[in-house]
């Protein structure tokens, strides 16, 4: 398994993957400990990208579309693992995903398309099992916060009340950031997806799509203003909630349901205490409301792209990435009403700063397992393939700080 690279970053001219690009060269070199390269479609992109993160010409550069199976069975076969922020996924992702599957090559992305990954899951099954590959959706800031978080938080649950928690709420405490291109147009991909097909809003809806085979519980709403008492604050809804809880629950199953099978899990943004707290929380459903119908409707959705959101290829500016941070809190509580309380903080803005360090070191955290000792191959969450190993990775590398609050 001694492979040419550790990892390929594919999409390194795209806004996230120059961001991936630029943190493998700031942090581990062109000729370091980890052997990297960048790839793309565009050869002369590459060059340019390249020279603009200030990596030597020694960075080897690969080209290869999206839809051409046989150049990605090429690109994926000299990688220990690839990073693909080569996105909507749902447009360009499976044939790559594919190649990995079949050729025993380790993958991770930042995919928060959950339509897309329920489709792919069973199809990807069998083949990453045969070949060893070790298959890792959203490995950016949805999902690894939330679903290492809640993984963090049950296992000191365990240590502290031998049993776990049986319910877990994931409250963002504060939260700066902005958002990219790319990322709308994989929300947007995702709507028109729906609109094409409306059994997919079903799958949206269920916060069991990604465990095929396993329905748990009903599961606390999201969507309006509520006081939570455990948090003693007033809520308002998040809006990466839809595929964290759905990541969460299929680390559980994944894991063989420890945190058992009647498990309550949701995500919120904190409002605040008093009258203050309730109409900010109020304003949050709003804004919710207003920003789902808009880009739910199809007018309105093409006069945004057009005149209003960025671009793909345009996101945050180094400023804002930089002065960006996070800080979720995770309270949960046994059956028989013990609790405790975890917090993940961030630095850089979720998305893409942080993001681009959180899929790095997930990829490096597999590249480090060429054994296959910690995750066999087959589909993953972040959570159920690299668990506490991560936990401990993106402390000490990314800019993580995981707590138990007292
Ligand atoms: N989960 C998270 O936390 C998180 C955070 C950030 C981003 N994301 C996701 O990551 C993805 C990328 O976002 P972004 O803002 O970086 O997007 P972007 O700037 O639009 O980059 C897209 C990349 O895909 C490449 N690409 C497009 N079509 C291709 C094709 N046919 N063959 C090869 N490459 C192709 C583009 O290449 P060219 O440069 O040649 O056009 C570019 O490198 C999106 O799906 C987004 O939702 C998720």
């Amino acid at each position: 398994m001694n492979k040419e690279f550790d990892v390929i970053v594919f999409g390194a001219t795209g806004f996230t993957g120059r961001l991936v690009a630029e943190y493998l060269h700031q942090r581990y070199g062109a000729a370091g400990e980890v052997r990297w390269a960048m790839a793309g479609r565009s050869a002369a992109k590459l060059e340019q990208v390249r020279a603009q993160i200030g990596a030597p010409a020694s960075v080897p550069l690969l080209t290869a579309d999206a839809a051409d199976g046989d150049a990605l069975a090429a690109l994926v076969a000299r990688a220990s693992v690839i990073i693909t922020t080569v996105g909507p996924y749902q447009l360009y992702g499976e044939a790559l995903i594919q190649a990995c599957a079949s050729a025993g090559t380790d993958y991770v992305d930042l995919c928060g398309e959950p339509t897309w990954m329920a489709h792919m899951i069973p199809r990807l099954e069998a083949p990453a099992r045969a070949s060893g590959a070790r298959i890792v959706f959203s490995c950016g800031f949805d999902s690894i916060p939330f679903d290492l978080g809640v993984l963090y938080l049950q296992q000191h649950a365990q240590q502290r009340f031998g049993k776990p928690l049986q319910q877990v709420r994931g409250r963002v405490r504060s939260l700066k950031g902005g958002i990219s291109g790319g990322t709308l147009a994989s929300a947007m991909a995702g709507i028109e997806a729906m609109e094409r097909d409306p059994a997919l809003k079903r799958t949206m809806a269920d916060p069991f799509a990604l465990t095929p085979g396993f329905s748990g519980p009903v599961q606390p709403e999201g969507d309006s203003a509520n006081y939570d008492a455990w948090s003693r604050s007033w809520t308002g809804p998040f809006m990466m909630a839809s595929i964290n809880t759905k990541n969460v629950h299929r680390t559980n199953a994944l894991l063989g349901h420890p945190w058992g099978r009647d498990f309550l899990y949701d995500e919120r943004m904190l409002a605040g205490d008093g009258p203050k707290g309730e109409r900010r929380a109020s304003k949050m459903a709003l804004v919710s409301r207003v920003q789902n119908a808009l880009i739910g409707f199809g007018p309105s959705r093409a006069l945004l792209r057009r005149f209003a959101l960025p671009k793909p290829g345009e996101g945050p500016d180094r400023k804002a990435r930089e002065s960006g941070r996070y800080d979720v809190v995770f309270t949960g509580e046994t059956d028989d009403g013990q609790r405790l309380r975890a917090s993940v903080r961030g630095d850089r803005d979720p998305g893409y700063g942080s993001t681009a360090k959180m899929i790095t070191e997930s990829a490096l955290c597999l590249a480090a397992d060429p054994q296959r000792a910690m995750a066999a191959g087959g589909v993953w969450t972040g959570g159920s393939a690299m668990g506490m190993a991560l936990v401990v990775r993106l402390q000490e590398r990314a800019g993580l700080s995981f707590a138990i609050e007292e």
